[in-house]
């Protein structure tokens, strides 16, 4: 297993978890097995994020385009979902997680949302990693939201339009309260960013492999961790600002 360097992991994991319908269609199962495989990769990347302690981990389980499915294929991951949900929230307690959802909750299932409350409330008080669940989520939809809901502020007198900046736009998003993610991992070979967290990923480092979600083991992820460890991450400014300001902080 690649070596880490336990003091320069990303503070905000995020994961695009692709390539499940073609694990299985691969080995001739019905897709339903794919996310039941990739439900597994999840316990396992969970368990490692927190044990490594990174701080907040988030991960794109259904995305505001994934209702267009087949409603056989949604009705299953529904299901799936909620009974991950269930089974793993006495390990959360456990590992002190504590669980948030973004996206448009309202559209989900019912019986979903109530499992989702229930665990949401259940791990509150914990104080370890924070595991956030996009789901039926898109990053268009949420900027949209935050514009409307800021001009609904404006016309009722709440907020000067001259007082919107990017820090308060922030805290009209789904995920005011995290940092930006440091680092996304996106499997299954695509390399784009399917509307997820486009506000956020603005100076995140992206990482793409081939491998599908439901074979991604704990030797990629820390093979994708070390790699993230092996960048540099600028933030606009040059190369010699970045060690200067390094410099300084170890000084
Ligand atoms: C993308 O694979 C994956 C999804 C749309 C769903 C992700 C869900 C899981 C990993 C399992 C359940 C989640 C949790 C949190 C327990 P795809 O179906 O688009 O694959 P394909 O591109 O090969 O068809």
């Amino acid at each position: 297993m690649e070596p880490l360097d336990l003091t320069k992991l990303p503070v905000h994991l995020a994961v695009i978890m692709d390539g499940n319908g073609r694990w299985a269609q691969q080995r001739m199962l019905r897709r339903i097995v794919g996310h039941q495989r990739g439900a597994e990769t999840v316990k396992m990347v969970v368990e490692q994020a927190s044990l490594l302690g990174i701080k907040y981990l988030t991960l794109f389980a259904f995305s505001s385009e994934n209702w267009s499915r087949p409603p056989m294929e949604v009705r299953a991951l529904m299901t799936l979902l909620k009974k991950y949900i269930r089974q793993e929230t006495v390990r959360m307690m456990r590992k002190n997680i504590r669980y948030n959802v973004i996206g448009n909750r309202s559209d989900l299932p019912d019986d979903v949302n109530e499992t989702l409350e229930e665990a949401i409330r259940k791990t509150a008080g914990n104080t370890g990693m924070v595991l956030t669940l996009a789901l039926s989520y898109g990053g268009r939809q949420e900027l949209s939201m935050a514009a409307a809901c800021m001009a609904r502020d404006v016309v009722a007198g709440r907020l000067a339009p001259e007082a919107i900046n990017v820090g308060l736009f922030e805290t009209y998003l789904d995920t005011g309260g995290l940092p930006d993610p440091d680092f996304l991992i996106r499997t299954s070979g695509e390399m784009r960013i399917s509307n997820f967290l486009l506000w956020q990923l603005a100076y995140t480092e992206l990482y793409f492999t081939d491998i599908n979600w439901p074979d991604f083991t704990i030797n990629e992820l820390h093979k994708a961790l070390a790699d993230y460890q092996s960048r540099e991450r600028r933030f606009g400014m040059t190369s010699d600002q970045i060690s200067r300001r390094g410099d300084l902080s170890n000084a």
